[in-house]
């Protein structure tokens, strides 16, 4: 039987990044749009453009970069929205404008204050518009999950006429249930009368924690798009997972009519990128991707693998990119070697001076650590991307006395602004000691939220990856670092967050305020 194509729409530096502290740079974008290029991602939707310059130089950015992909601006159905994602996307070799408004009854009535007449000429008005940029225009009813069938029905086929050839239902908060949501699209596509032209797409929120099914249901009722981020990274409970989706499509082509193009084995390459750019770890019994998807603990099982991998594994974790821990590089090892490794990597350095200061550092690291592996020069890259980008706090040196029963105290060398300080502070341990140290120093007065220390390999020589989030006048902000030791990765990742503070510009949220 000849399968239908299912599109893969990848929204992880869009949807993704309204994470709470999940901000990426331009450059950490461009370098997460490449993975999802690699990986045969049909559309990246890069960003929001009207929410800051910096949104609009990261969609543009990569849309002169990406070749293979789509490249997708979101706009609100407002005529200065879609003009900057329209410019956003022209230097695409395939661009899309995505355009949305909100057709549930309580988004009409409480955050539009529009009537239903008003929004069916506004969808359409906005439809017409990015055309004008491209032919390739999709179209979001919000909160279509808790919309009216019959008022859809009509604006679908309003913004089809206009010439929107995606119609994308979103699940906006994540309030469907699978069997419930998927006779809505079934609906929908039977029902509009010229839903032949147009693709239907479903974009699922986690609230609930279905997602993942609301999505699939969509597909076996007729679904042919599939909005998904990697990890599920997203607003509030985030976003279908990617990887599981697509995994299931693939592993279940005894139900599915349709499979996707993805090389599926550039899927961990992207779990490990995203999670080390956002600093939002995948939990270990995490689908897919999580450090025990396919780890056998008990005994029967193993067993059970050894005899014949089918009785327990439904999916080989190579054909996801699980690879053991490899030793790649050691301490000799030239600048050379180095760089073809990392383009292995998917690493690929935009000058000389940039890739001299990620070899350094991993000069660096071999006289620290013996055995280097693959986590371990990603999270290099990391680390001089945070440390290289408005800089404006650096650490110069640190000392933590620590004893059993005495209380800990971090002597600490900040370089401010391009000058040296020095302060010293007690706390509960070496890190609260450390951290207090930083505030005397900088009196940021932010609030630290959570702090998470993850092991990059295995073995105690592993590099810890430290997490924090601090909050500051109801902005929250991730900060990341990297260090064999981690007093010290837990203080460059507090100095990467107060940057991140200090650097902060204001942008505009797509879903909030009025059209
Ligand atoms: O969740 C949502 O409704 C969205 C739209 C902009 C598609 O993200
Ligand atoms: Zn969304």
């Amino acid at each position: 039987m000849n399968k239908d194509k299912l599109i893969i729409f990848d929204t992880t530096l869009r949807d993704g990044e309204q994470s709470p502290g999940a901000s990426m740079t331009r450059e950490e974008k461009i370098r997460i749009a490449r993975a999802l290029e690699l990986m045969k991602v049909d559309i990246i939707e890069a960003g929001f453009p009207i929410a800051s310059e910096g949104d609009f130089e990261s969609v543009r950015a990569v849309a002169e970069i990406i070749k293979d992909s789509t490249v997708c601006g979101l706009a609100r159905a407002k005529p200065a929205d879609i003009d900057r994602a329209g410019e956003a996307i022209r230097p695409a070799n395939s661009g899309r404008v995505h355009t949305f408004l909100a057709t549930s009854p309580i988004h009409m009535e409480h955050k539009l204050r529009m009537t239903p007449d008003q929004v069916v000429e506004a969808a359409v008005a906005a439809v017409k518009q990015a055309r004008q940029y491209t032919d390739d225009v999709e179209f979001s009813p919000e909160d279509a999950g808790r919309s009216e069938p019959d008022f859809l029905c009509r604006v679908i086929e309003a913004v089809i006429d206009a010439g929107a050839s995606t119609i994308n239902i979103p699940d906006t908060v994540g309030y469907n249930v699978p069997h419930q949501f998927g006779s809505l699209i079934r609906d929908l596509i039977e029902r509009v009368p010229n839903s032949d032209r147009a693709v239907f797409s479903v974009h699922c929120h986690n609230d609930l924690g279905l997602a993942v099914g609301n999505s699939l249901a969509a597909v076996l009722n007729g679904a042919r798009q599939v909005e998904c981020t990697i990890n599920g990274l997203g607003e509030r409970a985030g976003n279908a997972s990617l990887e599981e989706i697509v995994m299931a499509v693939r592993t279940r082509q005894d139900i599915f009519a349709c499979d996707t193009d993805l090389d599926t084995t550039q899927i961990m390459n992207c779990s490990r990128m995203v999670s080390g750019i956002t600093g939002f770890n995948v939990q270990p019994n995490k689908a897919i991707v999580g450090a025990n998807a396919f780890a056998h603990e008990s005994g029967i099982h193993q067993d059970g693998v050894l005899k014949s991998r089918e009785t327990y594994e439904i999916m080989r974790a190579q054909d996801v990119g699980w690879t053991t821990n490899k030793l790649v590089l050691g301490k000799h090892s030239g600048r050379n070697a180095f760089k073809t490794h990392m383009s292995e990597l998917n690493v690929h350095f935009e000058s000389e001076e940039e890739l001299n200061e990620v070899f350094s550092r991993f000069k660096a690291l071999a006289d620290k650590k013996h055995d280097i592996y693959d986590e371990d020069l990603l999270a290099l890259v990391n680390e001089a991307a945070f440390e290289t980008e408005n800089e404006t706090i650096k650490l110069v040196s640190l000392r933590v006395c620590c004893e059993t029963g005495e209380t800990p105290v971090a002597s600490m060398t900040l370089n401010i602004e391009g000058e040296e300080q020095q302060a010293e502070s007690s706390g509960d341990g070496p890190v609260d000691a450390c951290f207090k140290a930083i505030e005397k120093l900088t009196e940021t007065g932010v609030e630290l939220q959570l702090y998470s220390v993850n092991a990059i390999t295995t073995g105690t020589d592993s590099q810890g990856e430290v997490t924090v989030r601090v909050e500051k006048d109801g902005h929250v902000i991730n900060g990341q670092g990297a260090d064999t030791d981690i007093v010290i990765a837990s203080a460059k990742s507090y100095i990467n967050a107060l940057n991140k503070v200090i650097n902060r510009t204001g942008r505009t949220h797509p879903q909030l305020g009025d059209v």
